[in-house]
């Protein structure tokens, strides 16, 4: 969801106020996502590399992942069910604050029982540290490190292979997510900052996936 900071610079805003606006346009394209029977939907909210930013900025990205995290009631309005991948909590260099654990554990433990798209939000979550924690555990289990072994110990070996991938505001590169899970992908580029994402792009997104 690039390009928050982007967005409120151009306003004259602060970053942070960028980032409240990406948190509420990822709650509406949620909205239409459901009408267009997506299954499934991974964003990227919190990347390994992310706790550098400035503390402030952090803070406010943590308080906004309590505030999507307690959108239960939305969520089942809409039968959406919410997944999280990210460093396990209790990892050597796991960060995640105790109260973002704690709305991370309801709203999945809320909305567990929801039949339609999946929603995983993805914090403090890096696809490296996914891969050499899919083959520690792999060999932990005594398995050989295979494909389907690796496969398996994913943070979540239930997700689908991903169809698109969605980059926005003009970033035109690879980042550090789903990269086991991004094979044979299509890549949706535009220029529009993650804020500005609307419907129409949506579809365009949704179109070339199924090209
Ligand atoms: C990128 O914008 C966005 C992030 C680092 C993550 C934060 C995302 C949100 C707050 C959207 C809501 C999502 C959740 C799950 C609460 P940027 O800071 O990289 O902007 P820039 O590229 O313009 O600097």
């Amino acid at each position: 969801m690039d390009g928050n900071g982007r967005w409120a610079k151009r306003r004259g805003l602060p970053r942070t106020a960028g980032h409240t606006e990406g948190e509420e346009n990822l709650a509406a394209i949620v909205r239409v996502a459901v009408t267009r029977n997506v299954g499934w939907l991974t964003v990227f909210g919190f990347s390994t590399e992310n706790w550098v930013r400035p503390r402030t900025e952090v803070r406010h990205i943590l308080g906004l992942h309590r505030r999507l995290f307690g959108r239960v009631e939305e969520l089942n309005q809409l039968n959406v069910q919410v997944k999280w991948m990210g460093r396990p909590f209790d990892t050597p260099g796991a960060r995640t604050p105790k109260y973002v654990q704690r709305a991370i554990r309801k709203a999945v433990a809320d909305t567990a029982q929801n039949t339609g798209m999946v929603l995983t939000v993805a914090f403090d979550y890096g696809s490296r540290a996914e891969l050499v924690q899919a083959a520690l555990d792999a060999r932990r289990d005594g398995e050989i490190v295979s494909e389907s072994s690796i496969s398996n110990h994913l943070y979540l070996p239930e997700l689908p292979p991903v169809d698109v991938v969605v980059r926005t505001s003009g970033e035109r590169r690879i980042s550090n997510f789903m990269l086991w899970q991004i094979v044979g992908a299509r890549v949706y580029f535009t220029e529009r900052t993650w804020p500005e994402f609307g419907a129409a792009e949506l579809d365009a997104a949704l179109a070339l996936a199924a090209s």
